[in-house]
């Protein structure tokens, strides 16, 4: 939602190439625009509506004086997505420029007295108040940093804010509350960027500032200091991973190489084993648990229900993060309160941890280390997928099941869970190596326009997750259903030639599920089944089938049937030359609520 990074150089080396890489490393954040601003013997902007290499193409963004600057991609939330509203924004001398990310709640009050101040204004955004607040600021007599902190003063909201000043040069100020942000520390190279990728070609030493702290990146080094003035020691973390695994190496887009990377990610994630026992010894008073997420992590929580109900028998429930707030009331000191999430920076999730934390433990199961989760929750399990970069989350999934099979396996002293999870990533590496019937399937359901995906218990989120990968990437319309719920309403939906998808793995609800599958089919739907290889009656009885080892039982099943849900997803829109790594309208990490 919104990338916005900085970086000051030593030597007078270009800034201008340097943050055309950053900022394309945070296209996932938003890609509605994108914009780049050095400092020479003026303020040079390159900016325009659209995706980076459409307007690197016509602006060539790298071609900018200057050993210092900020950049910006865009996620609209005010103004439509054209060059205006395009970051940075400047003031009306044009001598300061900012980007942003968040949103600033009071911006219409502001922005009508600084008009009638005789400020104008020239785009539709809530940013823009920002370099013009800057700018009365510093008319007042305030330096650049004093101006900051007097305009975070005075605005409301969410921000992650990057601004420069021609009348303060060799300097970038930064600061933010409630949107990411964070400063990294290279040799003669500093940076701030909304997220660690962004850097990771440069620097891997990175600092976590926290909220209104002042960052100032000056080709000397990082300064960080509160409100007050006072310079603050603040830790530099060393991050794991790699620019490799930030890079497509070799796949066409990301999603393909992170849907490959799965098995990888349940394996490192297992690493994770030691830290969850202590969790689990430390909350041994529980007696509730409640999972909060959003979209493919709160389809995560819906297996942690099923798990954690059926094997540890303590009572789970699962709310959306944006919906949270209307259940706080029966949370107690013996409620454990989950926080799913892959970026760590979701704001109804933040939101909800703020509040959760007022009466009862909480718990992050979070991919980005130093993120705000990681940060607020009382206890933290990091999965261990990687830099995930496509927008719709696919190894993060499989970390979060991961982590909540450990979880719920543990709580429930139960071995055998343990050992079959084990098998997991035998189980993913041994489907991936044959998926061409996915990409056939692919061929054939391009052009249906309505999806709907079955499947009962542990099947039921599998079968909400393959809907939601397909309407993100491919704009189909598709729905999960729980399969007994069909005839209460969906069937009437189905028609001749309709796709049906049922997740339909081994185990006791088998011929529930089957039956199912004969009454969407006596009704002219097309079934695609995905079931085990020795299911002859699913495979005889469907239209298409993709088939797993019948030894990947119903209960890890989750962690295994997703797989080809993701596939049929990212083949059709490939089939309908769409970019799986950004579908529209939508962004990996949602800064706003
Ligand atoms: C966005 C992403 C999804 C993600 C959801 C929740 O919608 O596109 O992939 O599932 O946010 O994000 P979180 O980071 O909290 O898991």
């Amino acid at each position: 939602m919104c990338g916005i990074v900085g970086c000051i150089l030593k030597n007078n080396e270009k800034a201008a190439p340097v943050l055309l890489d950053c900022i394309k490393k945070l296209e996932y954040r938003g890609y509605d625009s994108v914009g780049i601003a050095t400092v020479s013997d003026k303020i040079n902007i390159k900016k325009d509506a659209g995706q980076i290499n459409k307007v690197n193409l016509e602006l060539d963004l790298a071609d900018m004086p200057g050993n210092y600057g900020i950049a910006h991609v865009r996620w609209a939330t005010h103004g439509d997505p054209n060059k205006a509203n395009s970051h940075p924004q400047v003031d009306n001398t044009g001598k300061i420029a900012v980007v942003h990310n968040g949103i600033i709640e009071n911006y219409e009050v502001i922005k009508k007295e600084l008009e009638s101040q005789g400020h104008v204004f020239k785009s539709d955004t809530d940013t823009e108040v920002i370099p013009h607040l800057i700018e009365k600021y510093m008319d007042q007599g305030m330096d650049l940093e004093h101006a900051l902190i007097e305009t975070i003063g005075t605005i409301h909201g969410a921000y992650a804010i990057a601004v420069i000043s021609l009348d303060e040069p060799n300097k970038i100020l930064a600061t933010r509350k409630d949107s990411p942000l964070i400063v990294g520390v290279g040799e003669d190279q500093y940076f701030v960027a909304s997220d660690s990728p962004a850097i990771l070609e440069y620097t891997r030493n990175i600092i976590y500032p926290e909220r209104d702290e002042i960052v100032i990146l000056e080709p000397e080094g990082v300064t960080i200091k509160d409100k007050q003035g006072n310079i603050l020691e603040k830790e530099i973390e060393v991050i794991e991973w790699t620019p490799k695994m930030a890079q497509k190496e070799g796949y066409d887009y990301f999603m393909i190489k992170e849907i490959n990377e799965q098995a990888t990610a349940v394996k490192n994630t297992l690493t994770e084993k030691e830290n969850i026992e202590k969790i689990v010894e430390d909350l041994d008073d529980i007696n509730r648990i409640c999972f909060v997420a959003c979209g493919t992590s709160y389809h995560a929580s819906l297996t942690g229900k099923y798990l954690i109900e059926s094997l540890a028998g303590i009572p789970v429930d699962v709310i959306l993060a944006s919906e949270f707030k209307y259940s706080t009331n029966t949370l107690n000191e013996k409620t454990l309160v989950i926080f799913i999430s892959q970026s760590g920076e979701t704001a109804d999730t933040l939101k909800a941890l703020d509040i959760a934390n007022k009466t009862s433990k909480t718990l992050g199961i979070v991919n980005v280390a130093g993120s705000s989760v990681t940060r607020r929750a009382n206890y933290v399990i990091h999965t261990q997928a990687g830099p995930e970069i496509g927008v719709a989350a696919t190894k993060t999934y499989l970390g979060q099941l991961t982590a909540i099979y450990m979880l719920a396996g543990l709580l429930a002293k139960n071995n055998t869970l343990m050992e079959e999870l084990d098998r997991v990533p035998e189980f993913i590496e041994e489907l991936l190596l044959d998926t061409n019937s996915i990409k056939e399937m692919a061929t054939r359901y391009k052009d249906n326009n309505d999806f709907y995906f079955i499947g009962r218990g542990y099947s039921y989120p599998i079968a909400l997750e393959g809907a939601l990968k397909l309407k993100e990437i491919t704009y189909i319309h598709a729905e999960g259903y729980a399969a007994g719920e069909l005839k209460h309403g969906p069937l009437a939906l189905i028609d001749i030639g309709v796709p049906v998808v049922v997740v339909l793995p081994p185990g006791e609800d088998h011929r529930k599920t089957m039956s199912n599958l004969e009454e969407v089919k006596s009704r002219g739907a097309r079934v695609i089944a995905i079931g085990a290889s020795d299911d002859a009656m699913l495979i005889s009885k469907s239209d298409d089938a993709f088939t797993i080892n019948p030894d990947v039982t119903d209960i890890i099943s989750p962690l295994v049937y997703i797989i080809p849900l993701q596939m049929l997803a990212y083949y059709i829109a490939i089939e309908r030359e769409l970019d799986p790594d950004k579908p529209k309208n939508l962004a990996k990490c949602v800064t706003v609520e």
